[in-house]
């Protein structure tokens, strides 16, 4: 079977919008950020096939089928991988690779980021050696602790040529592979020198941990005022997103977006550590889809200038293609949030971010038109319909401000508001709930069809198995902490071990987790199987520990089935249980 390399797929990805391949078969109507509609793959007449745009998949409640673009192509144009990816390429006038897929760029691949995480090391050390003061006495004068220090790695490159290239050299680095990483170039007389001097360093961490590129600032006003690495073999500028790694720990899915590196350290100092920047580029298409993943809102926090008016413009037209909420924080007392944040502190950005302007207003406007609210049953008519409004923005703050503002407009008690509100959201986790139970359902009991037919017999298990592959695809870095932990006996159903490997397989070598990278190994009914464990992926926490617990039910549950359920021993049994421990 042909192999497509990691990034000619995410080039179709890029290219065919799952809408736009799925709508010529399917009339499909939106629901928000999913849209529904009639199943092409089985008979129904109500919708049950249902296109998540913010991970580009699909999954039908009724008959399990489910996938991606490519999956989705071979499917409804009876297709193999290879012809279907071909098709997709040729419809998007992508040019097809010339030559394969390449083992050897795996461990190119780790072997860059082994070198820039040493690297790293090397610049925070530096940090707190004596040639590295001016860089740490930069940072304290722009008021960031030694806490945040370490929490970023920031660091710093000595006013050297070669120091960081004669540390990499006594590691065991060669030269070319300083220069293809970028941590050094070659001058015209063919010495080998450092990429960054006298420069306070930002590494820039990829969602799995990895450092995948830095940022280098002057200490002065000397130009240019920031260095980036360019685009490498681990790094594409043009995806890059800094302080994500940090900021996708958040659990209310809003992101606040900030032009620069220093506005979102002074962000996560003052304790809004959902903050994220591009970097060094204008903002990007492949940025929107990467942050809408993590975010149902993003707040816009440029600089006030007339330059970053700009910016916000642009970036909010590339945002309305995401299914994201945009808010737009308007810069009032200082140029930039760092500013801001110094000057009149954290209480003060906070009531910017929460005046930011957003389409709750209009919302609210747009259904107040249509009613008359001098009457008390058209004020009940207004309070039900914009509790609905509010139940369905995640940011506690906004629901709370225009509660607030209802109150005073009608004169209702405010925690009246926020009770209805409450009770609609509770509402919808119930649906959200119902459907996360449905599709586990149709998956059980896909009878002979199911991809995973062990899934009945250990539902206890299968569910954890099904958490952890799910939480994995979204959070590749908790892998480190539960690789050591699990062992294919630990799994009880062997379908689910063999996701969790193809996964574990693709962290190990560095590469994107993603459903399409997974469409040439398995079969429709399977992909569909990983597209529904992929859908749950916004319910769940997210979290390590919720990680941690799955690993700790599937230990639990191996030792019921390798030495029998307590509940059914004899009591002789049951006693040599404790024996053992
Ligand atoms: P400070 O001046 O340290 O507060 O920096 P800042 O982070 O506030 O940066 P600024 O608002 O000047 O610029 C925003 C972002 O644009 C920076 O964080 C960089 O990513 C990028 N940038 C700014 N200047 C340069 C430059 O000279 N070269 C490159 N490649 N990127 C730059
Ligand atoms: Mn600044």
């Amino acid at each position: 079977m042909a192999r497509f390399s990691d990034e000619f797929i995410a080039a179709i990805k890029e290219r065919n919008d799952i809408e736009a391949v799925i709508s010529p078969y399917v009339d499909l109507r939106s629901r928000g950020r999913i849209m529904k509609g009639l199943c092409p793959f089985h008979n129904e007449k109500t919708p049950s096939f249902t296109v998540y745009l913010d991970t580009q998949s699909y999954y039908c409640f009724g008959c399990g089928a489910g996938g991606d673009i490519i999956s989705f192509t071979m499917a409804m144009e009876n297709l193999d991988y290879a012809d279907a990816v071909t098709s997709l390429a040729q419809r998007s006038g992508l040019p097809l690779p010339e030559d394969g897929y390449d083992d050897g760029m795996a461990r190119a691949r780790r072997r860059m980021l082994e070198a820039n995480r040493e690297a790293a090391r090397f610049y925070y050390k530096m940090l707190y050696e004596n040639e590295g003061k001016t860089g740490l006495n930069y940072f304290l004068s722009r008021g960031l602790t030694h806490d945040t220090i370490r929490r970023f790695g920031l660091g710093f490159a000595p006013d050297r040529w070669d120091a960081l290239t004669r540390h990499m050299r006594s590691l065991g680095y060669r030269d070319d592979e300083l220069l293809s990483a970028d941590l050094a170039r070659k001058t015209k007389n063919g010495s080998i020198i450092d990429m960054f001097r006298n420069r306070v360093i930002f590494p820039i961490i990829d969602l799995r941990g990895s450092v995948i590129a830095f940022g280098g600032r002057v200490l002065d006003d000397s130009k240019p005022k920031y260095l980036n690495t360019s685009d490498t073999l681990v790094y594409k500028k043009s995806q890059g997103v800094f302080a994500l790694n940090l900021a996708k720990r958040g659990t209310d899915r809003t992101l606040i977006l900030c032009e620069g590196y220093m506005d979102v350290i002074a962000y996560h100092q003052a304790g809004f550590t959902n903050a994220v920047a591009g970097l060094g580029t204008a903002f990007t298409q492949e940025q929107a889809k990467l942050l809408s993943r993590y975010a149902d809102e993003i707040i816009l926090s440029y600089d006030g200038d007339e330059a970053g008016q700009k910016a916000t413009k642009r970036t909010m037209g590339i945002l309305e293609k995401t299914p994201v909420r945009i808010r737009v924080a308007k810069m009032t007392g200082g140029k930039d949030p760092d500013e801001i944040i110094k000057k009149f502190g954290k209480e003060r950005m906070r009531a910017i971010l929460s005046g930011a302007v957003n389409d709750i207003e209009f919302d609210l406007a747009g259904i107040k038109a249509g009613i008359d609210t001098s009457d008390s049953a058209g004020k009940v008519e207004y309070l039900n319909k914009a509790a609905e409004v509010l139940a369905s923005y995640n940011d506690p703050i906004s629901r709370d401000v225009y509660a607030s503002k209802l109150s005073e407009e009608l004169g209702v008690s405010k925690d009246a508001i926020l009770a209805q509100v409450k009770r609609r959201k509770t509402a919808e986790k119930r649906k959200e709930n119902r459907e996360i139970y449905n599709s586990a359902r149709s998956a059980a009991m896909g009878g002979q069809n199911s991809p995973n037919p062990d899934r009945k017999k250990n539902l206890r298990a299968a569910i954890a198995e099904e958490t952890l592959i799910s939480t994995l695809l979204s959070n590749p870095d908790f892998y480190k902490e539960i690789k050591d932990k699990l062992t294919k006996e630990d799994f009880a159903t062997p379908f689910n071990y063999r996701l969790y490997s193809l996964i574990a397989k693709r962290i190990e070598d560095c590469r994107a987790v993603e459903l399409s990278y997974f469409a040439g190994e398995l079969t429709p009914q399977e992909m569909g199987y990983l597209a529904m464990l992929e859908s749950k992926r916004s319910k769940l926490g997210n979290t390590k520990k919720e990680c941690l617990d799955c690993v700790n039910v599937l230990k639990e549950e191996r030792r019921i089935r390798e030495q029998g359920d307590p509940s059914s021993m004899s009591d002789e049994q049951f006693l040599n249980l404790f024996k053992k421990n």
